[in-house]
């Protein structure tokens, strides 16, 4: 990989709507403070019916095309555990959505919530074999468990978009990382299911081994000690796992961490999280963007960004950051992503929660309810289809339609 390729621009999206934990602790009766100390989250975001994760992908990636242009993208890569097909890359339906070029290979990535950070990796080392090719990556997710498990409360959806380049504006990516792999079942989710399956408590203890293993591994071949680092970025299935990630890392290093040292290196990360809720791949580059947007001036320091997936993969990677990188921040735009959703009763959530497409290819029209710039408009003959929002759906149905009856390009 080229040492100095890494993240030019980042821009994130949530959802229409958010349900606060309060209302959550209401409706199963228990202490609020379960949720918001318990396990560090005040509220979650959730899709409206017209969303998804094609149309928050598109929502993140449209400023950076609209700031940067389309020349030079030669690949994307949308990392995702919530596909929309088991076969087409929900990364092509993105491709006429916001115009992305012709030229360009266009994939889907998936393992659990790691994924996006491969994605960063494999566009670092197309980077470094090409300085002209730029890579657009996408993490996208929504995160849904059963109503009534004890899961529910670490639900959530986002996206974060990255444009990945030789020198970047903002932070550099370092060419060593540390990486652990291992076949646990502590959560996946089978094709069959809408709804993962988690073995929360074990899901746990599998994040910090998992996390330990991918340190160690860091450690013997970047002989860097965790002081080094002036913040960390850890995935964020609630934001407690990242304090309790963080403390686990000190503790097997041989440190009696005092919690002020703990919420020095992650408080400002967990920011969006707290209030976003789990965004599986999409999380830790959410924590990335509150750092940027929350912490004092970080030019030219080393932070860590610490990955994890179930099933399970880690990653621990280094990164520096650009001097002059603030100019490039998005914080207005990323603050007002989660400003503008509209608080939801618990009602209404259970509601959407039971909504479900048909299975059947039967004709689908989404009710209009997002007031973001793109919409799922529904399905017709066994077609997803997407438009920007307010355009006609009939007429986007029908552009979706016949442009694969005649198996050409829109
Ligand atoms: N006031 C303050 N704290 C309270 C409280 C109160 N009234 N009541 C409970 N708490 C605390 C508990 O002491 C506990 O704290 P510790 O973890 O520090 O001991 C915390 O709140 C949670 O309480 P419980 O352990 O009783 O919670 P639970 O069993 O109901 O569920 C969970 C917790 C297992 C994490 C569950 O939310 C879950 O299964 N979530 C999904 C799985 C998950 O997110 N796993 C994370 C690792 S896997 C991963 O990272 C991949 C991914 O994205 C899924």
């Amino acid at each position: 990989m080229n040492t100095s390729a890494g993240i030019h621009d980042l821009s994130i999206a949530t959802t229409e709507y958010v349900l606060e934990h309060t209302r959550l602790a209401a409706h199963i009766g228990v202490d609020p403070r379960k949720f918001t100390h318990g396990i560090g989250q005040d509220a979650m975001s959730i899709p409206a019916e017209d969303e998804d994760i094609v149309t928050m992908a598109a929502t993140a990636a449209r400023p950076i095309l609209e700031r940067h242009g389309t020349d030079g993208i030669r690949t994307v890569l949308l990392a995702t555990e919530t596909g929309v097909d088991e076969s087409k890359a929900a990364a092509l339906y993105l491709h006429r959505l916001i115009g992305l070029p012709d030229n360009a290979r266009v994939i889907e990535l998936k393992q659990a919530c790691y994924s996006a950070t491969a994605a960063l990796q494999f566009a670092a080392a197309l980077t470094a074999g090409d300085p002209e090719h730029r890579t657009l990556v996408i993490a996208a997710d929504i995160a849904r468990y059963d109503t009534g498990s004890a899961a529910e409360a670490t639900q959530g959806a986002a996206a974060a978009a990255m444009l990945v380049t030789a020198d970047p504006a903002i932070l550099r990516i370092e060419p060593v990382s540390g990486l652990y792999s291992a076949h646990v079942m502590d959560f996946w989710r089978p094709t069959y299911r809408r709804t993962a399956v988690v073995d929360g408590k074990y899901s746990v203890t599998a994040y910090l081994d998992a996390i330990e293993h991918a340190w160690n591994d860091y450690h013997k071949r970047a002989h860097r000690e965790l002081p080094d680092f002036a913040a960390f970025c850890y995935h964020q299935p609630f934001t407690k796992m990242a304090y309790k990630a963080h403390r686990h890392l000190l503790e097997r290093n041989g440190q009696t961490p005092a919690p002020e040292q703990i919420e020095h290196a992650i408080g400002a990360t967990t920011r969006y999280n707290r209030l976003v809720g789990n965004s599986y791949t999409a999380s830790l580059y959410l924590a990335l963007t509150a750092l940027f947007d929350h912490a004092d001036d970080l030019t030219g320091k080393p932070i860590a960004l610490v990955s994890y997936g179930s099933g399970c993969v880690a990653e621990f990677l280094s990164a520096t950051v650009v001097p002059g990188y603030r100019r490039h921040l998005r914080t207005r735009a990323n603050r007002e992503a989660l400003s503008r959703r509209t608080p939801i009763t618990y009602e209404h959530y259970a509601r959407l929660a039971r909504t479900a497409l048909p299975e059947d290819g039967s004709e689908y029209h989404t009710p209009h309810q997002t007031s973001g710039p793109y919409r799922f408009a529904g399905i017709t003959g066994h077609i997803r289809c997407y438009e920007p929002r307010r355009a006609n759906l009939r007429s986007a149905m029908d552009a979706d339609t016949s442009a694969a009856a005649q198996g050409a390009r829109p």
